[in-house]
């Protein structure tokens, strides 16, 4: 299950995202935590010290290796050169399984030990001014975008990525990539203002969409929320003082999370795993060949000097049941 935490700045995406990841691992199952966030806070949420964070690996530092990977021997992308983060896999691609080795996590994920299990955590690495809100060939984001298109998981594994709601994951397709989308919004008319409009480009994608309203406090908080979001609001997290504690460095174990936020993240669980049955990867596939095209077309074909649109392989449907190549 592909699930994604957005949300304007400072409303507690790497919060939310990280209790969400304790909270898989301490049901045992596989999950890759990929920080794709503006301020790369998640390795920090989930316990890792600052040097340690620091010195993750970044996803976008091995675009080539990844590019390379991914490729594999399909004859119609030539090289990592004309490899662009929409480039969809096809014939003889090779794919990614969240429960697995390969040498895309050798190179970039990193274990991290939670209550109950160990996850692995990938991070895009930090952004700077170029990075921003660009259709670059460089977009750290192109990383992950390029993991998600060549990923094929299944039900009880889970992808979580914190990411910003900024333009960034709109220049290319990387905000249709997921089984549902966690919008973390505060109680404020800026929090709110941001969902309307990651609302309206998502619309049309048929992207699944709920509201996490989070630091919301009595029901003034809740009445507004339900007032302005409808029946797109799943469910509301108040302030915790396990994740105060947490800020501190002082993690108390997660068992010891307040009840309504621990239920709170069980709703979300149910909410993802639910969406299965919505699944449909013609769809899935149509949209990274839409999106592909779009970038071609923009910059693309002028940057790598070749025509992109050769890259797709029209008889290609990403899915459970393709086979991988050795
Ligand atoms: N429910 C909560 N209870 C207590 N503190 C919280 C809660 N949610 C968020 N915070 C605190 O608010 C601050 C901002 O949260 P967080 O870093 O998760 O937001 P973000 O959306 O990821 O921000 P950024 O855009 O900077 O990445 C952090 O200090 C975090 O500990
Ligand atoms: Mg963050």
């Amino acid at each position: 299950m592909k699930i994604a935490f957005v949300g304007k700045g400072g409303s507690g995406k790497t919060t939310l995202s990280s209790l969400f990841i304790r909270h898989l691992a301490t049901t045992g199952v596989p999950v890759v935590a990929i920080d794709a966030d503006i301020n790369q806070h998640l390795g920090a949420a989930l316990g890792l010290e600052e040097e340690q964070a620091a010195a993750l690996p970044a996803m976008g530092d091995h675009l080539r290796l990844i590019k390379d990977y991914l490729r594999g021997t399909n004859p119609r992308i030539a090289s990592a050169e004309t490899m662009i983060k929409t480039t969809p896999p096809g014939e003889g691609s090779r794919l990614l399984r969240l429960n697995e080795d390969n040498p895309v996590y050798d190179a970039c994920a990193h274990p991290v030990e939670l209550d109950g299990g160990t996850v692995r955590l990938m991070v895009t690495g930090p952004f700077t001014d170029a990075d921003l809100g660009v259709a670059c060939y460089h977009s750290k984001t192109g990383a992950v975008e390029l993991f998600l298109n060549h990923l094929v998981d299944g039900r009880d594994e889970y992808v979580v990525v914190d990411m910003t709601a900024g333009s960034d994951s709109f220049a290319s397709g990387l905000f249709t990539r997921f089984d549902i989308t966690f919008f973390v919004a505060e109680p404020t008319r800026k929090g709110v203002s941001v969902y309307r409009q990651y609302k309206q480009y998502a619309r049309d994608f048929g992207v699944v969409l709920r509201v996490v309203g989070n630091k919301v406090q009595g029901q003034d908080d809740l009445d507004f929320l339900r007032a302005e979001v409808g029946d797109d609001l799943l469910v509301t997290v108040g302030h915790s003082d396990w994740v105060r504690a947490m800020e501190k460095g002082r993690p108390p174990r997660f068992e010891l999370l307040e009840d309504a936020n621990r239920r709170a993240l069980q709703l979300l669980q149910v909410t993802a795993d639910a969406t299965y049955e919505l699944r449909d990867w013609h769809r899935y596939t149509q949209q990274m060949v839409h999106f592909h095209l779009k970038n071609a077309a923009s910059w693309g074909n002028e940057r790598t000097g070749v025509d992109l649109a050769a890259q797709i392989d029209p008889g290609f449907v990403l899915g459970e049941d393709v086979a991988a190549p050795a």
